[in-house]
């Protein structure tokens, strides 16, 4: 990366950020309203879809309750088209679309490839995986969905002092991410890690190489970096470009007016109504800001406040770690990943 124009941009990003709004749509946003019960729903039988694994598939897990499945996300002012996974096969017809991100990255892939797959019988595929990239190919339209596990965007790199996450680079993966029609990025989870729960010995910035820094300032590196790539390299006539905000987790009951829970075990129903009790995460506010100064290239899946609502959608004890573990951070899928997919869906129409 040419170092003197990322930090021309960097600097022109710094005064900019403040002027710029984000919209949605322009008649309506689609991230705000609430959820209504729906019979008709989930979109799919989760024990019908392949392409779950273990940590997701809270039904397969033993979770005893099914009413999580059955909410619809309602829009304040208009409706969401319902998802026609025939119809998105044929429009996409022989195109690329790839999730880059962390595990709720992978919540949402695994949650889209079902809506697909399970939309046309005998839907036919192959599945691969390449180092860090997964694809599943849907052979009679020759969509191929796929997957870049990736948890910060910005480049890790093995040397010799260890490994080091680069916040001013992303060269390692951009080419792979240019080969595709849609893209859908997130990071968050991982840059506020500590200690053995980090996956680099030291973090670089230019220069400088060191131990660790303050994580909000790292953050807004790598958040500034990757979208000067998007900046300089994303053609919005080839290529269409989405950031998924924060996912929000539910380890605090006084979030949700319920000081005596200590997270969402136990949880079967969200919180109704329009309004969420607790407030919004900081990090979302960085993600706007930054992700705004170039909103032309890049739209806002802006899953944050409606996910607040479903503290009852998370895996729980039918996670990844059983009775062992409380996971109040990923989406069991079928599940709240799929209205994630289908807001999708409606601004790829
Ligand atoms: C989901 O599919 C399984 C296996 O085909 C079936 O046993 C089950 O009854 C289905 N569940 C619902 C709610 O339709
Ligand atoms: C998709 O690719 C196949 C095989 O290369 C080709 O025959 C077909 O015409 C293509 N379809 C569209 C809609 O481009
Ligand atoms: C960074 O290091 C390289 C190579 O070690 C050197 O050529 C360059 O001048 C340094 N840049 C700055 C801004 O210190």
């Amino acid at each position: 990366m040419n170092i003197f124009i990322f930090s021309s941009f960097l600097l022109l990003l710094l005064v900019n950020q403040n002027g710029y709004q984000i919209d949605a749509k322009e008649y309506c946003n689609f991230f705000k309203g609430s959820w209504v019960f729906d019979e008709t729903y989930p979109l799919y039988n989760s024990s019908q879809c392949p392409f779950i694994e273990h940590v997701f598939n809270c039904q397969r897990n033993g979770r005893p309750d099914h009413n999580y499945l059955k909410y619809r996300w309602q829009p304040q002012g208009c409706h969401l088209k319902s998802f026609c996974g025939y119809g998105f096969l044929n429009k996409f017809r022989n195109k690329s679309i790839m999730f880059v991100g962390d595990s709720l990255t992978r919540d949402q892939y695994q949650s889209f490839l079902c809506m697909i797959y399970t939309s046309v019988p005998g839907n036919r595929y192959t599945q691969k995986r390449e180092g860090d990239i997964s694809t599943v190919t849907f052979l009679d339209y020759g969509l191929e969905v796929k997957l870049d596990r990736n948890l910060y965007l910005v480049d890790m790199v093995r040397e010799d002092i260890g490994t080091v996450l680069k916040l001013d680079s992303v060269a390692n993966k951009a080419s792979k991410w240019l080969q595709n029609d849609v893209l859908i990025f997130n990071t968050f989870a991982w840059w506020g890690r500590k200690g053995n729960r980090k996956p680099w010995d030291f973090v670089r910035f230019r220069n400088n190489t060191m131990e660790d820094m303050d994580r909000t300032v790292a953050f807004k590196l790598g958040l500034y970096t990757w979208i000067w790539w998007v900046e300089h390299f994303i053609d919005p006539a080839k290529t269409r470009v989405f950031f998924q905000t924060v996912s929000p987790a539910h380890y605090n009951g006084r979030e949700w007016d319920d000081p005596n829970s200590k997270n969402c075990g136990g949880e079967t129903e969200p919180v109704l109504g329009s309004e969420y009790p607790g407030s919004l995460p900081p990090a979302l506010g960085v993600q706007k800001r930054i992700i705004g100064t170039i909103k032309t290239k890049v739209k806002l899946l802006d899953i944050t406040h409606l996910s607040q609502f479903r503290k009852d959608a998370h895996p729980t004890v039918y996670g990844e770690f059983g009775k062992s573990g409380m996971d109040c951070l990923h989406w069991c899928v079928a599940g709240v990943t799929d209205t994630w997919n289908e807001i999708l869906y409606n601004l790829l129409l």
